[in-house]
């Protein structure tokens, strides 16, 4: 009997091990039925060309499982996997689910988890051992953990050792087979592992359930190639591919013509957008100067590579309309020998070479970047490379890390001699600069007008509306309600370290976008 059958028969398993389980009974039951994570697969980069379905579809014996049915879904980590959220709502309330913002009410409960660093595993593992009590009040409660630490073979394994309050475990690249999993689920009493390894394919017309009208992502391409020696993605979002450019265009159009004011294109590394095609020669400036050509406020894009950072790519942002002039450029480290070994494949020469390219073609652009501090062997004055490096380009701002081994890079099996202290007093150092370029990039904006995307009430403080610049600047102001969704105009009264209070003057009217 194949999957298939099985799954039309209703069965859970074909041979599925009764009892309480080991991790070694598993491995007998992944072979014949199931598919655990492996590292060797993730790493195989093969030269299959990927394959676009665009044939997804609810299977009618699975419409209506979620009838009178609450699902959660947690998300944590990246914006790839905020959107992968979004996906996996419009599956669940394809299959008639309601979604629910309070895990008691659920009766399914996914953990979309990240895998990049280990303070972000061990949170869900902490949220594991919440769950466990209502688990065990509740045993037709489904648990279930999905994302790039289902990637991971560890994982599975130490969540099969000692998560029993789990019921499944789905990759990835497994999102689509949703209503197969939860099927799955509700009828064994054994744990659901499906986590292919396999570089992946491109599903197109899977359903989504948007968070807000405002601003929508859209992902332009998935998986990485680069392997950096400290990463664990190209491992658990598989080899790169892209979107088609048709594809892409038509869901941007969608979404403007529904009213969304800014838009996010999405990708582990989106410049490498288009590598991938051996039918058409269309990079990701060829893209940026199609999209600009749409009428929608802002277009964005994220996270750029600076290997792949090309001239074409720097001229079309320069044309400005509704390409927004704020590049997230990740630079990881200031010192040449680091940016070796962390496999990075460009040096502080170049790097710097590029952001002068960009402040030459666009001299308003902000700047910002991601640094690891204390990666293996990283020397003081390796350090204070980073430091220099900072201040020479101006950065407006950083997200900054302490390196954190990821088993099965190479990286994780280097010697490392920098102890956690020394790693900690930098990244404290490294902090204070970002904060005080932060303010100091702030402080012009005292007086200036700029225009806000309003998305709602500010966090602190419900009388007073928040939104973005251009820019990615936080700003604070008050208004009537009626203008959130709207860009607006403020005048900055107060530039503060991260954010600008101002004075709300009015809607800005409609901007064609260039065509
Ligand atoms: N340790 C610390 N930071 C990491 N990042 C990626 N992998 C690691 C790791 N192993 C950081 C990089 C990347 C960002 C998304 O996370 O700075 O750009
Ligand atoms: Fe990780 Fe490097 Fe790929 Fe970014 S480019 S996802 S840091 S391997």
């Amino acid at each position: 009997m194949n999957e298939e059958q099985r799954l039309q028969a209703g069965l859970a398993t074909e041979d599925a091990p009764s009892g309480k389980t080991t991790e070694k009974d598993y491995s007998k039951y992944f072979e014949s039925v199931y598919s655990a994570p492996s590292l060797k697969d993730a790493k195989k980069r093969g030269k299959k060309e990927v394959e676009y379905h665009d044939n997804f579809q609810i299977e009618q014996r699975f419409k209506g499982m979620g009838q009178g049915r609450k699902f959660y879904i947690r998300t944590y980590g990246c914006q790839m996997n905020e959107h992968d959220t979004e996906v996996m709502a419009g599956i669940f309330m394809a299959l008639g689910y309601e979604a629910t913002d309070t895990v008691k009410d659920a009766d399914v409960i996914l953990l979309n988890t990240c895998a990049i660093r280990e303070n972000a595993e061990n949170k869900v593992f902490g949220e594991l051992g919440h769950l466990k009590p209502l688990k065990l009040e509740r045993p037709d409660l489904l648990i279930g953990v999905c994302g790039c630490m289902s990637q991971e073979e560890s994982v599975v394994n130490k969540i099969l050792k000692t998560y029993d309050q789990v019921d499944m475990i789905f990759g990835t690249h497994n999102i689509h087979r949703l209503p197969h999993i939860l099927h799955e689920a509700y009828m064994s009493k054994e744990m659901v592992i499906e986590v292919w390894s396999k570089e992946g394919d491109v599903i197109e017309n899977l359903p989504k359930v948007r968070h807000g009208k405002i601003k929508a992502w859209v992902n332009i391409m998935y998986g990485c190639d680069k392997f950096c020696t400290y990463c664990i993605v190209p491992y658990t979002r598989g080899k790169e591919r892209s979107r088609r450019p048709e594809d892409i265009i038509q869901e941007v159009r969608q979404l403007a013509a529904e009213g969304y004011k800014e838009i996010t294109l999405l990708g582990q590394n989106v410049n490498a957008y288009g590598k991938d095609f051996d039918d058409i020669t269309y990079r990701l400036g060829d893209l940026m100067d199609d999209l600009r050509k749409i009428d929608i406020p802002r277009i964005r894009f994220t996270t750029s590579h600076p290997r792949d950072f090309d001239d074409h790519l720097i001229e079309v942002l320069a044309k400005g309309g509704n390409l927004v002039d704020h590049i997230h450029l990740p630079v990881q480290s200031g010192s040449s020998d680091m940016l070796k070994i962390m496999a990075r494949k460009y040096t502080r020469e170049s790097y710097l070479e590029l952001v002068n390219k960009i402040r030459t073609a666009i001299p308003t652009a902000s700047l910002t970047t991601d640094i690891i501090v204390g990666f293996p062997n990283e020397t003081d004055e390796q350090f204070e490379e980073t430091m220099s490096l900072y201040r020479e380009v101006g950065f407006d701002m950083a997200f900054t890390y302490i390196y954190s081994a990821r088993e099965g890079t190479p990286a994780a099996k280097m010697q490392d001699n920098v102890p956690m202290e020394v790693k900690k007093e930098r990244l404290q150092r490294l902090n204070k600069l970002v904060n005080d370029m932060s303010a100091e990039a702030m402080k012009p904006y005292k007086g200036q007008v700029v225009k806000v995307l309003v998305e709602g009430e500010s966090k602190k403080n419900p009388d007073v509306l928040a939104g973005y610049t251009e820019k990615s600047k936080l700003v604070n102001f008050r208004a009537p309600r009626s203008v959130i969704g709207e860009i607006v105009e403020v005048r900055i009264k107060e530039a503060k370290t991260w954010s600008l209070d101002g004075e709300f003057i009015g809607v800005v009217k409609e901007e064609k976008v260039m065509s």
